[in-house]
């Protein structure tokens, strides 16, 4: 098969999974092209290739604005392909599920089959950060599925989730994030620690920030991918209203795994239940 794998990537954590994927499904005999989705880069369409995957993290219960931005310009499917959702979030609610809906239907109207829907729990890069054992923990069981998830896609199958009236709701209330992330995106702030090194600026996936006098200036189509606070090396970047939820520093992912008795307090039992499944 000839795959193309589109992935929105804000901090590295989806991008990790799709790379990873991609070795996988080469390892077994695939010919696969990773293409990042950014504003400023047109990747090739679909056409051509024989299956699909589609990489974004999980934003408030939806799928980023760039990702439903590009799918609304996506060619239709000119024959039968298959398309994977592969989703990363930070915590293992089954909630987390309805960022599939949007996406489904826009494939869905361009003519293309969604076949199965893989989800990653990956390390937070908002709101809090997970303790490393935690971190640890989700990519060990990421590297375990991951071979099992490469051959489900190599033989055309896989799994959708249903979503109900519930979380169609409040993935729908939530939306509100997507006019309100560019208003809160334009009052982004480098502080007196900035040191002008440009990084902010040669990450950003909207191509929001422009570097002036030495210092990054924030554009208005901010899309909350967090990877300028997330990664700038010295902690500079202020964002606005979120800021008491600013997570800074790429994970390590060093050290032990953490034990069921380490697993952190916030949606406990979601997290076990997740982490017993993929280690099943
Ligand atoms: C604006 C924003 C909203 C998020 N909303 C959710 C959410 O609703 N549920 C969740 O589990 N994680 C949420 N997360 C966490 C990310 O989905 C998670 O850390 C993801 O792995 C990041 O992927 P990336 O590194 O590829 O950007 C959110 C992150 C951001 C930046
Ligand atoms: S990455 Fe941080 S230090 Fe570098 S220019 Fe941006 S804000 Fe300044
Ligand atoms: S300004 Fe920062 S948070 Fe907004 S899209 Fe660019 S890198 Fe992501």
């Amino acid at each position: 098969m000839r795959i193309i794998v589109y992935c929105f990537s804000g901090t590295g954590n989806t991008r990790w999974v799709c790379e990873r994927l991609s070795a996988e499904l080469r390892s077994i005999g695939h010919t696969v092209d990773l293409f990042p989705i950014k504003a400023e880069f047109a990747p090739p369409p679909a056409n051509g290739y024989d299956g699909m995957l589609l990489g974004y993290p999980v934003h408030a219960f939806n799928a980023p604005v760039p990702v439903l931005k590009f799918l609304k310009k996506l060619p239709a499917a000119h024959k039968y392909l298959p398309v994977w959702l592969v989703r990363t979030s930070g915590e293992p609610l089954k909630l987390n599920e309805a960022a599939g809906i949007t996406p489904k239907r826009l494939l869905k109207a361009r003519g293309y089959t969604v076949k199965g829907e893989l989800h990653y729990v990956m390390p937070y890069n908002i709101i809090f950060r997970h303790p490393d054992g935690m971190a640890v923990r989700m990519r060990e069981d990421a590297e375990r599925a991951i071979p099992r998830d490469a051959a489900l896609i190599s033989a055309g199958k896989g799994e959708l989730c249903k979503n109900g009236a519930f979380r169609r709701m409040v993935s729908f209330t939530l939306r509100v994030e997507h006019p309100a992330m560019p208003l809160i995106g334009r009052r982004f702030k480098a502080t007196e620690k900035c040191v002008g090194c440009g990084k902010c600026a040669s990450l950003c996936p909207q191509g929001n920030i422009k570097m002036v006098n030495g210092k990054p200036q924030f554009g208005k189509s901010c899309a909350a991918c967090m990877g300028c606070a997330f990664l700038c090396p010295q902690d500079a970047v202020k964002i606005s209203l979120l800021n008491g939820w600013r997570v800074n520093g790429a994970y390590t992912f060093e050290g032990a795994p953490a034990a069921d008795g380490e697993v952190i307090r916030y949606c406990r039992k979601s997290y076990l239940r997740y982490f017993h499944k993929m280690e099943e």
